[in-house]
């Protein structure tokens, strides 16, 4: 299902940003790389990527980089031209590649941008994460997209709990966001909603990050949907402890929107089932912070309902080349406007206060970035922006919550609507 939108406070664990030396050592043995040709002569353009640590997942970082910057090569040699690679050195090897850990300290990711970052001139960071901490993980993410943001280097970012991250209010923030946003969840779920004519509903949250946030978008989704069909908000319920939950009980409420942690939807739904709130008669319907990675709690209900979208290692790799494409269709539209003539993609950036402090074209640049379009995969939307820099679209896949082979909880994915229409159609 594609969902169209129309649309300092830091805590802190200790561990360190560590560079991948992986690319060095590598022997580009594929022919394609081979035939990348380096003009020495030529200004260099280079990026930072940031992904997380592995210790044994290094090797496909390496290839997953390597053949996305051969396939530009090689498109510049077919249909496609990138007329940039002609002005500019980009190569493998222009792309510095840094690893990092769950929570890492400010210090680690203030070292990953002045000394590995900075030094070599970085025109945007492609920052990947697909930790899912909704918190911890989050403030780090936090701090580092605002440190990018203040220097002015553009962000194209894949954070799994961006729903946690603040929304972009700040002006400096120069970041596209290539994963589902929180808004594109709500969406959603109430196309659930709307599809089986459930019209009132109450919201569920922990203090998970970005709650507020989740509320205020089911409102204004509700708004912008108020022509087409309406909906009414029962109760929203902020739950701290168990007896948070007995406001659901007076009410008439019978479809929840839970957005918590899984860990937290495991409490807010043992409650749940002692206050007799969930089975039949109940639907909950989970954001992907519930479902995660798929695994399901015995806690969970059956028939409970979800919106869901890909985080492993493999779909994380995967956008490494989506955002590489991302940056070099900017990259091409920059360089051919002659507007930009006198306006260099090298930032010269430095912390030692040395070199400029904030890049200037950067703002430029990210403009272009924001006005990409580019082809998706497989009969996919192209990957455009709104202003905010979320997607335009984005993939969510509906799941249900059902009984597997060996009585184990397993989320379905549902395409076929029919049979939670009859479960569940008598609802109004
Ligand atoms: C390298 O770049 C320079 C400057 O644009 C150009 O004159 C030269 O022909 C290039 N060399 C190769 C081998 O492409
Ligand atoms: C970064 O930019 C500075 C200033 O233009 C330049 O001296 C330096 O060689 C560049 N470094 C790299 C790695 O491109
Ligand atoms: C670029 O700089 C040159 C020399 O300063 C100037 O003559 C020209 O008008 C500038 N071009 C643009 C598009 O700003
Ligand atoms: C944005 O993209 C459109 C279509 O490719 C193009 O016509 C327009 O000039 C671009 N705008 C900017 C600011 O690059
Ligand atoms: C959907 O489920 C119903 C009821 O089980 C079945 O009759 C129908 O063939 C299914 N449709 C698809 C497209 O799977």
């Amino acid at each position: 299902m594609w969902i169209p939108l129309t649309l300092f406070t830091i805590f802190w664990c200790f561990v360190n940003a560590r560079p991948t030396n992986e690319w060095k050592s590598n022997r580009f043995s594929s022919h394609e790389i081979s035939m990348i040709q380096r003009n020495d002569s030529l200004p260099r353009l280079n990026i930072g990527l940031i992904v997380p640590y592995t210790n044994f997942g290094a090797r496909e970082y390496t290839k997953a980089i390597n053949k996305a910057v051969a396939n530009l090569h090689k498109a510049s040699r077919g249909l496609r031209k990138y007329k940039f690679l002609e002005h500019y050195q980009f190569t493998q090897h222009h792309i510095r590649n840094v690893m990092m850990e769950l929570t890492p300290s400010p210090t680690a990711i203030l070292n990953s941008l002045c000394k590995e970052f900075l030094t070599v001139n970085v025109s945007a960071i492609l920052y990947l994460m697909n930790y899912e901490q909704y918190g911890r993980s989050t403030a780090s993410a936090q701090y580092f997209l605002q440190l990018a943001g203040y220097l002015g280097i553009p962000v194209i970012a894949w954070n799994a709990d961006n729903s946690g991250l603040e929304r972009r209010a700040s002006q400096s923030s120069l970041q596209l966001q290539l994963a589902p946003s929180l808004e594109h969840q709500t969406a959603a779920m109430l196309s659930i909603l709307e599809r089986y004519k459930w019209h009132q509903f109450s919201v569920v949250t922990s203090q998970i990050a970005g709650h507020d946030d989740f509320i205020q978008a089911v409102r204004e989704r509700i708004s912008d949907m108020q022509d087409t069909f309406k909906f009414t908000i029962l109760n929203a319920v902020l739950v701290t402890k168990p007896m948070d939950l007995l406001e659901l009980v007076k009410s008439e409420s019978r479809v929840m929107l839970l957005y918590a942690t899984r860990e937290e939807a495991i409490h807010i739904l043992t409650a749940a089932r002692d206050l007799k709130i969930t089975g039949e008669n109940y639907v909950w319907v989970v954001t992907q912070s519930v479902i995660e990675n798929l695994q399901t709690p015995n806690q969970f209900p059956v028939g409970m309902l979800g919106v869901h979208f890909d985080t492993s290692s493999t779909s994380l790799v995967n956008e490494i080349a989506t955002a590489i494409k991302v940056y070099a269709y900017a990259v091409e539209d920059f360089v051919n406007d002659p507007n930009n003539v006198n306006h260099s993609l090298n930032t010269a950036l430095s912390c030692e206060g040395l070199g400029e402090s904030r890049w200037n074209t950067g703002d430029r640049f990210f403009r272009y970035l924001k006005n990409v379009s580019v082809e998706g995969d497989h009969g996919k939307p192209h990957i455009e922006f709104t202003q905010d820099g979320v997607l335009k679209a984005a993939e969510l896949k509906i799941m249900n919550l059902r009984p597997g082979v060996s009585k184990q909880l397993v989320w379905e994915e549902r395409n076929n609507w029919t049979i939670l229409k009859k479960k569940f159609g008598e609802f109004k």
